[in-house]
């Protein structure tokens, strides 16, 4: 639809912003080791039958194993899921490791298992149909393909099997329009899908979510959401995103330029709004730079800056955070970044949670890069893949990215 030149620029703009087209996803992080006092507790909720004596056993749990952790933390367990702040990875299965060759498409240095075991509670990525396969593409499948999604699934869910305390958000973008049932049977070959949580109401936001121990204590240890599906009662537990969220921009260039504005969705006129509604806010943090010939790539250059939880920096993760907090009256629920182990963004989350974490697998928090002379060759080939895909794209005429 669109001339082929100007088509082209977008497709390389839209190629290259490829961590930032995608504003969702990530995983969460291990949990910690306090699984022997919560299996008590769970075996004891399970062999009850009837809602008030779950209710009972669940007070009972979260009294007498007060120093077990949830997500990190036992001040977390009897607060409710909306009212912790998940650290999320941006794009999640997109490595920038030696696994892809360091792809300038890749947003992460670190896998999701490591992010989990470093405490990240929110996993998202872009899932596309590839020959009929749902798989984790960046963009496209041609420019960096992360393998299958029953795959990663299955990852965490050997995650979650053995970190049996701890809350995982999953957030998927949709970018080839696939229904839920797609999805769900790619969530059950997994094995995934036993973890799910469905929640009261399907039908709008809900200012009440459960605690973590009540999702603990069901086993019910997965939320998953997913922009653009429609909902099916038969896959309950895969839960269509601008129902219950809403988030702020993505794409921004500048450090100068993060804000607590809500950009989607669409049909929510302000942030104030969706929070009165019962709106869980997503904060976008992650910056792209602009390159020669219109294209943008994830901002590895001030990376440091922009996950640092430092509150009174212009750009930091942590000024964002408290800003968000204070415009909204309420903190973050979620906040997704790229390069997650920089900062690390983790302290961010800790601080607005106000908790001290135990049980987690420390991850440096340098920037990985090849020497220099590799890095080059490396970059030529990423550009060379880039441009490649774009051309093919405009022969195609396929303009349609996200
Ligand atoms: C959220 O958690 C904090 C810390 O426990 C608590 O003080 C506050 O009342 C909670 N807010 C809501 C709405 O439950
Ligand atoms: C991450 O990498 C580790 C070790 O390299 C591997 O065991 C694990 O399965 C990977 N996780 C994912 C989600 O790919
Ligand atoms: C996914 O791709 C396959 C093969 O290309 C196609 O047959 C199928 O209709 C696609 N699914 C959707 C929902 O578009
Ligand atoms: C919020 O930030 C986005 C991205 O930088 C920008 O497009 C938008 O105009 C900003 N909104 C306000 C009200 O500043
Ligand atoms: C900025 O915040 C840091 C902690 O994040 C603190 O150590 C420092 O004193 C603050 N600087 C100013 C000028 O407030």
């Amino acid at each position: 639809m669109l001339p082929s030149f100007f088509a082209a620029s977008v497709a390389l703009l839209s190629l290259t912003g490829l961590a930032q087209a995608m504003p969702q996803g990530g995983f969460g992080g291990p949990g910690s080791g306090s699984q022997s006092s919560a299996v008590v507790s769970s075996s004891t909720v399970a062999s009850s039958t009837s809602g008030s004596t779950v209710a009972a056993s669940v007070s009972q749990a979260a009294e007498s194993t007060s120093t077990v952790a949830c997500n990190n933390s036992p001040d977390l367990c009897n607060r409710n899921y909306n009212n912790i702040t998940h650290m999320g990875a941006h794009d999640a299965a997109f490595l920038r490791d030696s696994s892809t060759s360091y792809s300038t498409s890749g947003n992460q240095y670190y896998n999701a298992t490591k992010a989990l075991s470093a405490g990240l509670r929110l996993l998202q990525a872009q899932v596309h149909n590839s020959s009929g396969t749902l798989e984790l593409c960046h963009t496209t499948c041609t420019l960096l393909d992360a393998g299958s999604l029953e795959a990663w699934l299955a990852e965490i869910k050997t995650w979650m099997d053995a970190n049996t305390n701890e809350v995982v958000t999953i957030l998927l973008v949709n970018s080839d329009d696939e229904d839920a049932s797609s999805f769900g049977s790619v969530f059950e070959a997994s094995g995934i899908s036993t973890y799910g949580y469905t929640p009261t109401t399907t039908s709008g936001p809900i200012s009440t979510w459960p605690t973590l121990q009540t999702l603990i204590t069901a086993n019910t240890r997965l939320v998953t959401f997913i922009a653009s599906i429609t909902y099916d009662s038969t896959y309950s537990y895969l839960l269509p995103e601008f129902t219950y969220m809403f988030e702020t921009a993505y794409g921004v260039t500048s450090l100068s330029g993060f804000n607590c504005t809500l950009d989607r969705p669409s049909t929510v006129s302000s942030a104030s709004v969706a929070v009165s509604s019962g709106y869980m806010g997503l904060v976008n943090h992650f910056a792209d730079t602009a390159e020669a010939f219109g294209i943008s790539i994830p901002d590895v250059t001030d990376i440091k800056t922009t996950n640092s939880a430092s509150t009174n920096t212009t750009g930091t993760l942590g000024t964002q955070g408290a800003q968000c907090d204070s415009e909204w009256g309420l903190k973050p629920t979620f906040m997704l970044v790229d390069f997650w182990n920089v900062g690390p963004s983790i302290e961010t989350a800790d601080n607005l949670n106000g908790i001290t974490a135990t049980g987690r697998t420390s991850v440096s928090t340098d920037e990985l890069s090849s020497s220099s002379s590799a890095g080059m060759r490396r970059d030529a080939k990423g550009w060379f893949n880039i441009v490649a895909v774009a051309m093919g794209v405009v022969a195609i005429g396929n303009f349609v990215w996200l």
